[in-house]
């Protein structure tokens, strides 16, 4: 196994965002406290208007996140620091104010008109999106946002945030305690090695074994998937591969070890950032390729694991010639941030965004076909697709004779032709068929036409629990 990764150097320092939500905050009360002509505002809005072109300088958008106290500039956190700076964000925090973007070609009225919104805001007032109430005010170069709760106005449609329905019990826990150990991180906290061990051993001793909670990790997913969920699913999926290629049970356990925690650093990410829908902006998707050395950073500093972990973080997105990111040279990535890879993108287009619908399993593998050479380990897709069989367990499917049912079983001799169980007209199960039987001339009685959204009435675990007991 390889030592711990050297990260990459990070890009020349910016200058601290602190100061400027302390300017905001300043000056904020000094227009609540004197009349408009005070020479102390004209000053402080001097100072504020140099802190900014100072930001600026550097790029055209100045962008401050403040995430559970957490200050971020472009998404790169810059840590909690003394009390006065703690006051000035906590000022603005309890005004619903988290997010302050800063345009070029901004200029000091419009600094001060900021300022005077934020001493009349009230929180609770419903007067529209502020940037209307700003833009009344002149002002066109400065947003203010709110970042938790989510902002999912521009959701272009809505999907439950976890999975729905009923679920395995032990696939249930694992995403809970998952969201617990992102919760810990993400509010600064140290992740426990302790509870990342027993999630491995739950993962590996339950949910791997029972066939109703891989039917629900490798079926289309109609939810969008928080970080939590994705994590435990591309854990499972992983988990998969490296038991098709023949690993060992202590490299199983560690690349489930890593493959949880591949994601991490996103819990340094905005969310905003992270749920945006369509293409991002260029220091969007900078930000957003931060997780990776964010999380092998996170990981490094976390007691206990194993030295595999942040390796996988830090090269789960670059592809086996090279490519992608971070930019680690012709380095190519580890082994088991290959297997991560392959899982993650499969669980990735499987899963439904907030500007996507969900991808059809068999699609999904042939996107991953489609990878295989450049960005994926193409004897690595020919695994993970063998391992899950072409229609995995838990699918809706449509027959060449019209009926629609759910896939509860594989043939490892004939993966097109699974086992079903017929979707009766209650969307209950109904008789199980072979689809790898044979007329009496030879030929498959049905083929599998298409796979299908399942209707919303259908509990794929009943399909699946019922075929265990059969
Ligand atoms: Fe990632």
């Amino acid at each position: 196994m390889t030592t711990t990764p050297s990260l990459p150097t990070p890009v020349a320092p910016s200058p601290d965002p602190l100061p400027v939500l302390k300017g905001f905050a300043s000056l904020r009360r000094l227009i609540g406290a004197y009349p408009s002509g005070h020479p102390m505002i004209a000053q402080k809005l001097g100072e504020l208007d140099d802190l900014v072109r100072l930001h600026l300088r550097i790029g055209p958008l100045l962008q401050i996140d403040v995430i559970h106290g957490d200050v971020l500039l472009d998404g790169v956190s810059f840590g909690r620091d003394q009390q006065a700076n703690a006051q000035a964000i906590r000022e603005l925090s309890d005004l619903g104010i988290d997010s302050i973007h800063i345009r070029e070609g901004v200029d000091t009225d419009e600094l001060r008109a900021v300022a005077e919104f934020l001493w009349r805001f009230k929180p609770s007032a419903d007067g529209g999106p502020m940037d209307g109430q700003l833009a009344r005010r002149g002002v066109r170069h400065i947003s203010l946002g709110r970042l938790v709760p989510l902002d999912t106005r521009w959701r272009a449609q809505q999907w439950p945030d976890a999975p729905t329905g009923p679920l395995d019990p032990a696939y249930e826990e694992s995403l809970t305690r998952m969201e617990q150990a992102f919760d810990t991180v993400a509010s600064g906290r140290r992740l426990d090695s302790v509870t990342v061990r027993d999630l491995v051993e739950l993962l590996i001793y339950k949910v791997a074994r029972s066939n109703a909670a891989l039917g629900q990790i490798l079926a289309v997913k109609q939810y969008e998937n928080l970080t939590y969920c994705h994590s435990v699913n591309v854990a499972m999926l992983s988990l998969l591969i490296g038991k098709q290629i023949g690993l060992d049970d202590p490299t199983i356990a560690a690349l489930v070890e890593a493959a949880l925690l591949h994601d991490i650093g996103k819990t340094r990410i905005p969310l905003d950032v992270v749920k945006k829908p369509g293409a991002l902006e260029k220091r969007e998707r900078k930000m957003m390729e931060a997780h990776t050395t964010l999380g092998a950073e996170i990981l490094v500093q976390t007691e206990g694991l194993r030295p595999l972990t942040p390796i996988v973080a830090l090269e789960h997105h670059r592809g086996v010639a090279g490519t992608g990111y971070p930019d680690l040279g012709d380095e190519v990535p580890h082994a088991m941030s290959q297997i991560v890879s392959v899982a993650d993108i499969y669980e990735a287009i499987t899963g439904a965004r907030s500007y996507q619908a969900p991808t059809l399993p068999e699609r999904a593998c042939l996107v991953l076909a489609r990878l295989a050479g450049d960005k994926l380990n193409s004897a690595l897709v020919k695994a993970f697709v063998n391992a899950i069989t072409f229609f995995p367990l838990g699918s809706t499917v449509r027959t060449s004779r019209d009926e629609i049912a759910v896939v509860v079983g594989t043939n490892p001799t004939d993966p097109l032709h699974p086992l079903l169980s017929l979707v009766d007209d209650t969307n209950g199960p109904g008789g199980r068929i072979d689809a790898s039987t044979r007329d009496v001339s030879g030929a498959y009685e049905r083929h599998i036409v298409e796979t299908l959204m399942p209707p919303d009435a259908l509990d794929v675990t009943r399909f699946l629990e019922s075929a265990a007991l059969a």
